[in-house]
């Protein structure tokens, strides 16, 4: 996403949450799944942003259109990733059997927001170049993204023990 999009889907996030105060339900983002269904989204969607990452990472420029679909993919999840994470979609959530998302994440959300924004620079820069030549910035770029979804990680994600 472009800097100025990201902006208006925080006016958008603040809007909402403005309604929903108000006991309006916001037609944007009226089709998100709740519960556990909410949380097997967000791991799917990461899991495939995840995989067009860790083929941008090696990237060795012979597939120019997959390298933009990748990164496309990964720019998908920076438009969405904070109306993904309501309140309440945590441990002991209604709905939630499951869940690696940290209550921490709601504590201290606009340091999560923080994290979400240098993902979505990231990307943006990633995307920019994505369908170009230049593989060695492209593989550059796409460390740097990987580099912005370990920083959330660390903080926000619980480690899988099984
Ligand atoms: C702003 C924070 C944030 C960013 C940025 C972020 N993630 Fe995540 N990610 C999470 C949280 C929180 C969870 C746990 C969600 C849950 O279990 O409900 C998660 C879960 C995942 C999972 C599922 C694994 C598991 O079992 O918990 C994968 C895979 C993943 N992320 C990959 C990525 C990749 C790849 C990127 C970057 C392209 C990324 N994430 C960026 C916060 C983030």
């Amino acid at each position: 996403m472009t800097r100025e999009r990201f902006g208006w889907v925080l006016v958008g996030l603040i809007v909402g949450i403005a309604l929903a105060m108000l006991g309006i339900t916001p037609s944007v983002g009226a089709d998100l799944p709740a519960g556990q269904a909410l949380v097997d989204l967000r791991h799917d969607t990461m899991k495939t942003a995840g995989g067009a990452l860790q083929f941008l990472v090696k990237y060795d420029g012979s597939d120019r259109a997959k390298a933009e679909a990748g990164a496309k993919a990964i720019d998908d999840v920076t438009a969405a990733i904070l109306t993904w994470f309501p309140e309440g979609s945590g441990p002991g959530g209604a709905g939630i059997e499951k869940t690696h998302a940290k209550a921490d994440i709601w504590a201290n959300w606009a340091d999560f927001t923080a994290k979400a924004k240098a993902f979505d620079d990231a990307s943006a820069e990633l995307t920019s170049i994505a369908g170009g030549p230049d593989s060695a910035a492209i593989q550059a770029a796409a460390m740097k993204v990987g580099g912005t979804c370990k920083a959330c990680h660390d903080l926000y994600r619980e480690k899988d023990e099984d």
